[in-house]
Parts: C-alpha cells; sequence; structure tokens
C-alpha cells in the first residue's frame, strides 16, 4: 500500500472509530470531567493517570507517557506494527483495504504467521475429527465421559484425539499440502535423526489454544493413562508464547467483563470442569505461573482475580509468587485454597457448584492469604515469625507504591506481632543490599511527575493551546527564559512558528509535525488538560507571565552589573525592578 491510501484508510478509519469506545473494550473508564480515565494497562499503577480523551480522539498516560491516536493505542495493546494495526481497525471498522507493500522480512514474518496458523487449523480438524469419529479414538472418547467432558464441551472447546502412530498428522498436513517445514516451525512435527518428521503428539487427548481472535496457536496433549509426561504443550512458536497466553480466554472473557471478575486456575480440565459447571469467567495458565502481561490483559476486563490452587506445596507456592504482581498492577486479588487432594476438576465433580460458589465467597484476599501461609502456620515462636518475615521482605520491595507499600508494613507487623519499626529497618537493611527496588528513587519520581503538571511550562502551554489569541502576544517577548524544559521550549517555538505563518490552528495538527518525541508527549499532556483560565483570567495570566520574564531578565542583569561593578547601571535596574514589584501589587 503506499502511503497516500495508508492515509486515506487512516482517515476513514479515524471517522467511523471513536477512541473511547474503541479504548473501552480493553481498559475500564470512567468519566471525569471531558476525560475519561482508568488503569493503565501499559504501567503498573493503583491511581488511574490513564486519560482518553473524545473531542481530540487522542489518549495519554500521565504516569508513563504513552500516548496517541487509535492506531498507537492499538499498536501498543496488541504489541503489533502500525501497519497491522490498520489492518486490524480497518477490518473492525469494515473500511476496506487496498493492497499494500510489505518489507522482505515483514512478508516472510507475518507469511510465517498465518502458515502456522492454518497448519495449527488443519492438525486442529485432523484431531477434532479423530475424536469424534475414529474407532481408533474409542477410549479417548470414553476417557473423556469418566472424566465428566460431555460432547458441548468437546464441540466448543474442539478438543480432539492425537492417534497412537508416528505419522499420522505428518501424512495428513502432506496430503493437506502444508509444507514439512512449516508443520516443523508450527510445533506439529519434529525432524528425527534419519531426516523423517515424525508427530509430536502421538496418543493423548488434545486441547487446542486459540488466541483472542479465536484461532488456533498451539495444543496442549493429555495421556490416556499415567505416562510421562501428563501433558505435552506446543514449543515456543512465532505464535504462540506461554506467558502471554490464557487457556479459554477468547470464549471467557464477555463472561469475565460482564461479571467483573476473573477466575485463574492451573489446568485444562479445571477451566473445562468450571465451564461446563456454568462458571464461564475463568481461563487457565498453561503450566507457568501468571505473568504481569496475563494479569495486566485481565484488569482491562475485571476489578477482581481469584486465583484457585491445588492445596499441594506446588499451588501454595505458586499462590505466593502471584502476590507481588497483583499488587503491582493495583488489581484486586483473593486466592482461593481447596482442600486436600483436590483440585477445581475433582472439586466440582464431587461436591457440585453450591459448595463450589460458597468457597469462592470465602477467598481470602492475597496478602492476608500470604501473611497466613508464611506465618500463622502452627504456633511459631517469635523466631520462626522473625524467619517468616524476612522471606516475605524481598516480595514487598517489589511494591513500587510507597504508600501501599506502608501500608503492608503496617499490616505485617500487626499479624505478625512486632514492632513496626523493626519491619521497616530488616526492609532499608534489605534494600541496600541491593534488593529490587529503591525506595527513594521511586518515591521522587513520583514527586516530580506530580509537580510537572503544575509548572510553569504547563501554564504557558494551556494559554497557547485555549487562549491562542492571548498568548500570542508572547512571542515577541523573551519567553524563552521562563520556561524550565527544554522539550516544551522547542514545542512553543513552533507553536509561536505556526502561528507566525498560518493563523490560529488545531493544536492537535502541531502534533504529526515534531519529531521530537520528547516534545510530542509534553503536547499530548497539555492537550488532555482542560483550561486553567476563563477569558479574563486567561488575559491576566499573560500579563502576569509577561512580568515574571521582565524580572528574570531584570534579576539576571542586575547581577551582571554588580559583577561588573558598574553601579550606575546597577541603579537604573533596582528602580526598574521596584516599578515592577509596585506593578504587580497594584
Ligand atoms: P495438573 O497436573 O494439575 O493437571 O497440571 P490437571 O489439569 O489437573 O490435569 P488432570 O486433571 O490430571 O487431567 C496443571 C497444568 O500444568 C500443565 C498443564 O497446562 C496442566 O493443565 N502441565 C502439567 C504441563 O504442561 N505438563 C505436565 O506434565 C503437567
Ligand atoms: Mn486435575
Amino acid at each position: 500500500m503506499d502511503r497516500e491510501s495508508y492515509e486515506s484508510v487512516k482517515e476513514e478509519i479515524k471517522r467511523s472509530a471513536d477512541i473511547v469506545d474503541l479504548v473501552g473494550n480493553f481498559v475500564q473508564l470512567r468519566k471525569a470531567g471531558k476525560n475519561y480515565v482508568g488503569l493503565c494497562p501499559f504501567h503498573s499503577e493503583k491511581e488511574p493517570s490513564f486519560t482518553v480523551n473524545r473531542e481530540r480522539q487522542m489518549f495519554h498516560c500521565f504516569g508513563c507517557k504513552k500516548g496517541g491516536d487509535i492506531f498507537a493505542f492499538w499498536m501498543a495493546y496488541h504489541h503489533c506494527s502500525f501497519p497491522e494495526a490498520i489492518k486490524d481497525l480497518a477490518e473492525r471498522y469494515q473500511v476496506p483495504l487496498p493492497q499494500r507493500q510489505m518489507s522482505p522480512g515483514e512478508k516472510r514474518r507475518k507469511e510465517l504467521k498465518e502458515a502456522i496458523i492454518n497448519a495449527n487449523q488443519k492438525a486442529l480438524k485432523f484431531f477434532h475429527e479423530t475424536l469424534v469419529g475414529s474407532s481408533s479414538a474409542e477410549k479417548a472418547r470414553a476417557y473423556l465421559k469418566s472424566r465428566g467432558i460431555d460432547k458441548a464441551v468437546i464441540e466448543e472447546f474442539k478438543l480432539g484425539f492425537a492417534p497412537p502412530k508416528w505419522d499420522k498428522l505428518a501424512n495428513y498436513l502432506s496430503r493437506e499440502k502444508v509444507p514439512p517445514g512449516v508443520a516443523e516451525a508450527a510445533g506439529l512435527v519434529i525432524l528425527n535423526n534419519k531426516g523423517r518428521y515424525y508427530d509430536r503428539f502421538r496418543d493423548r487427548i488434545i486441547f487446542p489454544i486459540f488466541d483472542l481472535k479465536g484461532r488456533p496457536v498451539g495444543f496442549g496433549g493429555r495421556v490416556l493413562d499415567n505416562g510421562h509426561p501428563k501433558y505435552l504443550n506446543t514449543p515456543e512458536t512465532a505464535v504462540f508464547q506461554k506467558g502471554s497466553l490464557l487457556y479459554g480466554l477468547h470464549a471467557a472473557y464477555t463472561h469475565m467483563r460482564s461479571e467483573r471478575k476473573a477466575l485463574i486456575v492451573e489446568g485444562y480440565m479445571d477451566f473445562l470442569a468450571l465451564w461446563k459447571w456454568g462458571l464461564k469467567n475463568a481461563a487457565a495458565t498453561l503450566g507457568t505461573a501468571l505473568t504481569p502481561l496475563q494479569v495486566r490483559r485481565l484488569k482491562g476486563y475485571v476489578d477482581e482475580i481469584i486465583t484457585i490452587f491445588d492445596s499441594d506445596e506446588a499451588g501454595r507456592k505458586a499462590a505466593l509468587r502471584g502476590l507481588p504482581i497483583f499488587i503491582n498492577e493495583g488489581v484486586r486479588s483473593k486466592a482461593l485454597l481447596l482442600p486436600e487432594g483436590h483440585d477445581p476438576d475433582s472439586f466440582l465433580n464431587t461436591f457440585g457448584s453450591d459448595r463450589f460458589a460458597d468457597m469462592l465467597k470465602n477467598a481470602t484476599p492475597l496478602l492476608e492469604f500470604y501473611l497466613s501461609q508464611t506465618l500463622v502456620v502452627g504456633n511459631q515462636g517469635l523466631e520462626e515469625k522473625v524467619t517468616a518475615v524476612r522471606e516475605l521482605l524481598p516480595r514487598l520491595l517489589e511494591v513500587k507504591d510507597p504508600m501501599l507499600r506502608s501500608a503492608y508494613v503496617t499490616k505485617i507487623a500487626e499479624t505478625v506481632g512486632i514492632k513496626e519499626r523493626i519491619v521497616w529497618e530488616e526492609l532499608d537493611k534489605l534494600s541496600r543490599e541491593g534488593g529490587s527496588a529503591d525506595a527513594g528513587a521511586t518515591q521522587s519520581s513520583l514527586r516530580a511527575s506530580l509537580a510537572i503538571k503544575y509548572n510553569r511550562d504547563m501554564h504557558v502551554l494551556n494559554l497557547l493551546i485555549h487562549h491562542p489569541e492571548v498568548a500570542s502576544d508572547l512571542s515577541d517577548c523573551p519567553w524563552e527564559e521562563f520556561v524550565q524544559d527544554e522539550c516544551t521550549c522547542k514545542l512553543i517555538a513552533r507553536f509561536f512558528d505556526k502561528l507566525k505563518k498560518g493563523g490560529q490552528f488545531a493544536p492537535e495538527q502541531l502534533l504529526e509535525e515534531l519529531e521530537d518525541e520528547g516534545a510530542r508527549n509534553e503536547l499530548r499532556e497539555a492537550l488532555m488538560l482542560p483550561s486553567f483560565y476563563d477569558e479574563a483570567s486567561a488575559q491576566l495570566a499573560a500579563s502576569e507571565i509577561r512580568r515574571k520574564i521582565d524580572e528574570i531578565r531584570i534579576t539576571s542583569s542586575i547581577r551582571e552589573a554588580r559583577e561588573r561593578g558598574d553601579m550606575e547601571q546597577l541603579n537604573t535596574l533596582l528602580r526598574e525592578r521596584a516599578r515592577l514589584h509596585e506593578d504587580m501589587l497594584n
């Protein structure tokens, strides 16, 4: 696609889309004045600084400074390139797309991904048809039945069976014209040392894993007996990364969104059992601990995440590992530890969904769970308690919000029954030993970002954006001396430039013309803020700025005159400054 048709598609999409609606699908937004705000999906935060503005069709995060239009949002949210964002959004808003030219590398990567998904689709069909139709799958059907998985679930999640042969799938794929190299890149077949391809999955129940668009990106395969390994998964491929996928999410996310709550379980079987029993707002991790990426994605749909763990040691450990992630992402989280010997699947199929719902109601907030697990197990003496606190503290260092951290320190001290001061001292010691986060640094960066909102630079920008007729007068005085930040300086210079050349303009226009990213961020931030002044006070603010500039200039001249010993000049300047102050008081 050439530049021109790109632009026209882009414009057409902009006409059809609304940024508040689009972003609202992924981030929970609430109205705040003219803007909408929510928790930023791009960095950890507790208080919403992610802001969306309908009038300007822009978003901006006051915390991490990410921002831009719908395309910038789509790219950042889905980790994709600009052309991919155009393609996705064109599809979403039904804007026809002319063919475009890609770089050879881009084209190869894209073709490989598409080829892998195509191969996966063929494999899914093969596995699924084998499970439902083949006589070789008799024992697989019986097995699923014995585990309480009915036909509806098999259909809905396209479960399958890989026959107990070495090359059934390999042969099928080759008949279906899937090149062996692609089948290998998809992780479906493996090359042996005699140069022959054989099936990765053999004699296993197959659980296809879908992305959010519902495309099969990988598979999990379970043995029918006690063989090892119990589960075999697709290795990491161009389209399959375990840490950013959740099993079942493509089907569950609308339910999560309407219930504002997500249940996270550990296994395929657990997910399917929950689904069958009507608990449809769940998803399963793929044998790894929950990652920040997964939590960040979920927090767009939900207010609370309940993680359900097996009662074994591994489950307990996994629950504990999740704590800092949830805290840092600012998502309310609870943990549910099932009774000895049960996972969600076995519990539901033994006791039913009412008992399960009761247990869910009593899920413990994660920190309390953590404390109770590490601290109050048994009747520990002081020494054990201190050891347990020492284990907990490194996790606490990962909590970035200082207020939150301090609340946790209080809570821990209370629970254990030791003085808060001692917990702080231990924490201090740990961070000096080179713990992960530096308390001082995060605190000062927080303060710095707050200060920026209210500094003088922002006031000049605010005038320029909302009252250009008033602010344009400032262009003929040495305003540079008043503005502190270099990026803002560049930005204001460009503003005056454009005003001088073409008269008034929509300030968003300037965004596209700025090469400097810092300057762009500054402008975007300024664009999100409402006017600080009404007409009358804008005039006043402008003359105030003028006077401040005069004062800055006189003060520096006074210093110079004093250094030169030019008494006459010094006296003139001092008088001038006195007059300026008088003016200010009138
Ligand atoms: P579990 O051993 O708890 O399996 O592993 P499960 O889901 O309860 O399975 P059933 O009930 O015995 O059939 C939890 C998850 O860990 C991953 C899988 O994703 C599994 O669903 N896992 C487990 C593996 O990847 N490989 C394994 O060998 C075992
Ligand atoms: Mn199980």
